[in-house]
Formats: structure tokens, C-alpha cells, sequence
């Protein structure tokens, strides 16, 4: 179906849509991502106060990240039950997950190139790309881009989980600077590019 905001003989797709939860599952399982996804799931019962705290990223979403993660040394915040992790690790070069919750630390099984570390503090930069799912109020995701524009480098990218709740949106919105570089918005994952540190300040 033709799109009226197009130019003529394009089209928009709205791979929502156009592309199944089973594709997509086709397409993870391609990737060799859906075992290991199951696997961390079975590690909480949908009863432990953990699992909604946790609750991981869907299917098309990690096949996304993968996509953004391709080739990158990769800085996470918030490894959860590990979903996003394994997605990311899939095509990226290194990935460093921070979570300071100690059962993350032990519960997970994750491949070799991936560090786990309890806090920010203990990262060391610079990355391609920085992906953050980590607390969801504005205070918690004002302080995860500030600690990422520190060492993700210049053209690199920050990508988000959840924007569509209000105080992650917020507090993206408030460095316009970065929302305006390269957004793309697929699912509730959104990719802002990170500009120069002089145009950031
Ligand atoms: C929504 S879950 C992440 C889910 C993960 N993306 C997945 O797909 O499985 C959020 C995680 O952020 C962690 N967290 C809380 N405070 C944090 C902080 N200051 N830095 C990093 N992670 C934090 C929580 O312990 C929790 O495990």
C-alpha cells in the first residue's frame, strides 16, 4: 500500500506489521539466539519480585540490537536477565553488561566475550555503542547518558529501551543535542547518534 507523506513510486513499510513474532523467531533462531534467551527466562519464576524488574527485551528487539551492535565494542547498562546481553554479544566485538545487582552477577551464563561489572565506575571506554536499559525513573536514565556520553566515542551511537515510558522520555529529551542526531525508533528501542563533545556542552 502506497504511503501519502512518500514520493511518488516509494513506499513506507511497517515491519510490525509486515514481519510475524514467528519470523522473527525464524530469524533468531538463525542467529543461534533463542536457546539462550529461553534459558535465562527459566532462571525466574513469573512469581519472583525479580521478574518484573527484569523483564527483558522481545524478540524483534534483540534481533535490532544485534543489527546496531554489529562489529562494536559495546558498553550495556542494566543486564537484567541477560536477553539484550546475548543479542548484542551475538555480532559485537566485546560487550561490558553492568548490573549491581550480585544475583545477575552469579545466575547468568554469558559468552566469554562478555564482562559483567557491578557499577559504572568499574567500565573503561571508549565504545561504538552504548545500549541502556537499566532503571527506568529520570534521575536513573539522566545519570546512565551522562556516564555514557563520557565514553562512548564521537559518531558512536547510545540506543534506549522503553522511551515511551514517560520519565525515560523525558530524560532523553532533555539533551536535545543527542535525540537529534540519527534517531530511529523501532519497537521501544531508540538510537540517537552522539555528537561532538563541544556541540554536547
Ligand atoms: C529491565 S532490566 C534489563 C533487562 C535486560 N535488558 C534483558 O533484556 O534481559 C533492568 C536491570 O537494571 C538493573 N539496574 C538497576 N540499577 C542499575 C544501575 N545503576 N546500573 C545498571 N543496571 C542497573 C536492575 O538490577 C535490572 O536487572
Amino acid at each position: 500500500m502506497g504511503d501519502a507523506g512518500a514520493p511518488p513510486g516509494t513506499r513506507t513499510v511497517d515491519r510490525s506489521q509486515t514481519v510475524t513474532p514467528e519470523q522473527y523467531q525464524a530469524a533468531l533462531d538463525g542467529l543461534g539466539i533463542r536457546f539462550t534467551a529461553i534459558q535465562t527466562r527459566q532462571l525466574i519464576s513469573p512469581d519472583d519480585p525479580r521478574s518484573e524488574l527484569r523483564s527483558s527485551i522481545e524478540m524483534r528487539e534483540g534481533l535490532i540490537l544485534a543489527g546496531w551492535a554489529q562489529g562494536a565494542r559495546v558498553l550495556e547498562i542494566g543486564t537484567g536477565l541477560g536477553v539484550s546481553t546475548v543479542c548484542l554479544a551475538h555480532e559485537a566485538t566485546e560487550v561490558v553488561t553492568v548490573d549491581p545487582d550480585p544475583w545477575v552477577r552469579s545466575a547468568l551464563c554469558l559468552p566469554s566475550h562478555v564482562l559483567q561489572l557491578e557499577c559504572f565506575e568499574q567500565v573503561q571506554g571508549p565504545f561504538d555503542f552504548a545500549f541502556i536499559d537499566g532503571l527506568h525513573d529520570r534521575a536513573s536514565v539522566t545519570q546512565d547518558i551522562q556516564n555514557c556520553l563520557q565514553i562512548v566515542k564521537f559518531g558512536g551511537h547510545i540506543a534506549f529501551h522503553d522511551v515511551n515510558q514517560p520519565e525515560v522520555r523525558d530524560a532523553v529529551g532533555a539533551f536535545p543535542w543527542l535525540s537529534r542526531e540519527a534517531m530511529s525508533t523501532i519497537g521501544q528501542l531508540t538510537r540517537c547518534g552522539v555528537p561532538f563533545r563541544e556541540e554536547a556542552r
